[in-house]
């Protein structure tokens, strides 16, 4: 007799609906199921991934460890390849079939190549199959390079070394300073995994914007410059604002991640104390700088906040349940044929009916 009820049986079927805590029980079984989803990535069947990385993020909400599938219950969203990979793993520590992945030739390479900044899985795809298989391969056979790669394969070490919060935190004082010379009043907040209480990350994301709407504009350029003109930016490339409001909503589905913000894709020369056995005194990090209008600020902050299976959710949940169509700059109700304004992260979350959900509760 199952006197437990199963741990799934309040599981709300959105991740936005749900609490999403950073350190979960389930460790083992979220990554056997992000292999898979990974894998599925690689080989362009983003609805196997998506079910995967689904599967894996309702585990991430279970209250506790789960030893058997039955307590389960009969949840949402969970199909039936992850519940075999789930259950073999559970009844013997690992799944055959992911174990199979890890090894594969195509899956390692696949992983080496999209590691490289500027590197995309069509990019890593085509060199597969072109038969090349290293990093050295790259070079010696002078594959043709945007200028994003080659930087992204010249400090492939450095920005596949964790960044520590106390790194993104001395960038973020590093921007701020130079924020404040050309636009006193101006604010830097740290978004992106910090925000949801990562202790450390692959970059850092930062959000500008000044509370008196337009004063934002051209600030970013005058700062990359200026830090640029200091030797502390190694490479970067900033794309100007192209949103306007006038044009009305993306329609759902449309540009799902990406927005439209004034932003800088960027590496950073981070200097470092005391790195024993270093060569050198600083090390290359990857900073997204992003800049908002007041007006978008809290559309921005939780589209950049993440992680990115919430926000998939978020728009998914606004689009299929509200009608209305949220983004990074705006939320839109296509019922009323009106844009929703927020002041507040929690305005947003009101005006789609939905519990609010700190920033630490959204690892889904
Ligand atoms: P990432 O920096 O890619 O991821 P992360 O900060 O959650 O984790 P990591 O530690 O690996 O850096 O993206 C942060 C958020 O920014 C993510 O929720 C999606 C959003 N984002 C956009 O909205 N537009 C973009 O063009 C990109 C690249 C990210
Ligand atoms: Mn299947
Ligand atoms: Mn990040
Ligand atoms: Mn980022």
């Amino acid at each position: 007799v199952t006197a437990l009820a199963p741990l799934g049986q309040q599981m709300a079927p959105y991740a936005c609906q749900r609490r999403t805590p950073l350190l979960h029980s389930n460790q083992p079984l979220t990554e056997a199921l992000e292999t898979l989803a990974e894998e599925a990535g690689f080989s362009g069947s983003e609805g196997r991934s998506l079910a995967f990385t689904r599967a894996a993020s309702v585990l991430k909400a279970l209250p506790g460890q789960l030893s058997a599938l039955e307590e389960l219950g009969p949840l949402p969203g969970i199909g039936e390849h992850s519940r075999r990979v789930i259950q073999d793993v559970l009844e013997d520590g690992v799944s055959v079939e992911v174990e199979r992945v890890k090894l594969s030739e195509r899956y390692r390479t696949m992983k080496l190549f999209t590691k490289i900044f500027g590197v995309g899985v069509r990019t890593a795809s085509r060199w597969y199959q072109e038969g090349i298989r290293t990093l050295v391969d790259l070079q010696e056979r002078n594959t043709k390079l945007t200028r994003q790669q080659q930087a992204g394969l010249q400090h492939y070490e450095d920005l596949n070394t964790p960044v520590e919060r106390g790194e993104a935190e001395s960038i973020g004082r590093m921007v701020q300073e130079a924020v404040q010379r050309f636009l006193p009043g101006a604010s830097v907040t740290l978004a992106g995994g910090f925000r949801r209480g990562k202790p450390r990350g692959h970059d850092v994301d930062l959000l500008l914007t000044h509370p008196e709407a337009g004063r934002e504009a051209g600030l970013l350029s005058r700062v990359v410059s200026w830090l640029d003109s200091q030797g502390l930016i190694l490479y970067q490339h900033s794309q100007e604002n192209s949103f306007a409001l006038h044009e009305g909503p993306e329609p759902p589905g449309g540009r799902d991640v990406l927005d439209r913000f004034e932003r800088c894709f960027s590496i950073f020369r981070l200097e470092v104390q005391g790195r024993p056995g270093a060569a050198r005194g600083w090390k290359a990090v990857r900073v997204d700088l992003v800049v908002a209008p007041v007006g978008q600020f809290p559309f921005a902050l939780l589209g950049w906040t993440g992680s990115r299976h919430f926000e998939r959710e978020l728009r998914r949940f606004a689009g299929h349940e509200r009608k209305m169509v949220l983004n990074s700059h705006t939320l839109y109700d296509t019922r009323l044929n009106l844009f929703l304004p927020a002041a507040s992260e929690e305005e947003i979350f009101q005006h789609l009916g939905l519990e609010y959900v700190p920033p630490t509760q959204r690892n889904a």
